[in-house]
């Protein structure tokens, strides 16, 4: 049986944690979450520390605490195993992101970089060489993103890669579109807060030679950063990852 850690143990990692143990896919070294006062969640080990050590014999690390602990870990997590990331805003230093596929080619390891929030990072990716505009227009509640505002206001405009320093919790999805398709600077944000809204919605537009995609992602916002699809999204991935038999979405 494969053998993985979660790097956090918030709404995401406890939903994947439950799910591997529910479905008894893989065993759980250690869930690390300094902030966790519990001694484990859903079975799994909760530890405050980590270091290279606890990494050995472990096939994959999966992060989904925030993208500074993407960035203290992945390039270490790699010398031993595959990494799943989930704070994709991590990926906007273009740098960072060179040292970690350098890291992952020298030690054949992988990233695998999962569809989060929205649907068909995969078949953006496809068709990268023929894209040449890409938008997306995300409308969360104030609350979702730190702010009060008392009507709907547009809180930022302009190339993603800002977005993504501005608001690293919250727009993943901009991060993860710009990584698959045309890149943080030619991809373009737009993020609303609006007061009217329960929801976190995500309004994709890629277009290119020979191709116009539309991509429309409303989730139901449980307070916190992620909404209600995410759990379930994390989860399937993260099947897929470990692999299986019989039919399998790929
Ligand atoms: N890729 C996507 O589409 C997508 C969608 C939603 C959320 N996210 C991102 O995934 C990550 C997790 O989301 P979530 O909803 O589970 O958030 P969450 O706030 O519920 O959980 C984050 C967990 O990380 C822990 N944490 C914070 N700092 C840490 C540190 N230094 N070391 C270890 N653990 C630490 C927190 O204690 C918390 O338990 C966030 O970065 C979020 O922005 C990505």
């Amino acid at each position: 049986m494969k053998k993985v850690a979660f790097l956090g143990g918030g709404k995401i990692g406890k939903a994947m944690a439950e799910h591997v143990m529910e479905n008894k896919s893989a065993d759980i070294a250690f869930v690390y979450d300094p902030f966790i006062k519990d001694t484990s969640i859903c079975g799994a080990k909760v530890v405050s520390k980590l270091d290279a050590g606890m990494l050995e014999g472990l096939d994959l690390v999966v992060e989904c605490a925030t993208a500074e602990v993407l960035k203290e870990y992945a390039e270490m997590a790699l010398a031993f195993c595959d990494v799943m990331p989930f704070s994709m805003t991590a990926f906007r230093d273009d740098a960072w992101r060179e040292c970690v596929e350098k890291a992952a080619a020298a030690h054949g390891t992988s990233v695998y970089l999962p569809h989060g929030a929205i649907l068909g990072l995969d078949g953006i990716s496809d068709g990268q060489s023929v894209l040449t505009e890409v938008s997306i227009e995300t409308i969360k509640n104030p609350k979702s993103l730190g702010r009060e505002d008392a009507v709907r206001t547009v809180v930022y405009e302009g190339p993603t890669r800002e977005a993504a320093g501005l608001y690293p919790r919250n727009v993943n999805v901009h991060a993860a579109v710009a990584l698959a398709g045309i890149g943080f600077d030619r991809t373009h944000s737009k993020i609303i807060s609006d007061p009217d809204v329960n929801t976190n919605t995500h309004l994709i537009h890629l277009a290119g030679q020979g191709i116009d995609f539309t991509i429309r992602v409303s989730s139901f916002s449980e307070g916190g950063v992620s909404g209600k699809y995410v759990p379930l999204s994390a989860c399937g991935s993260l099947d897929r990852v470990l692999g299986g038999f019989g039919f399998r979405f790929v």
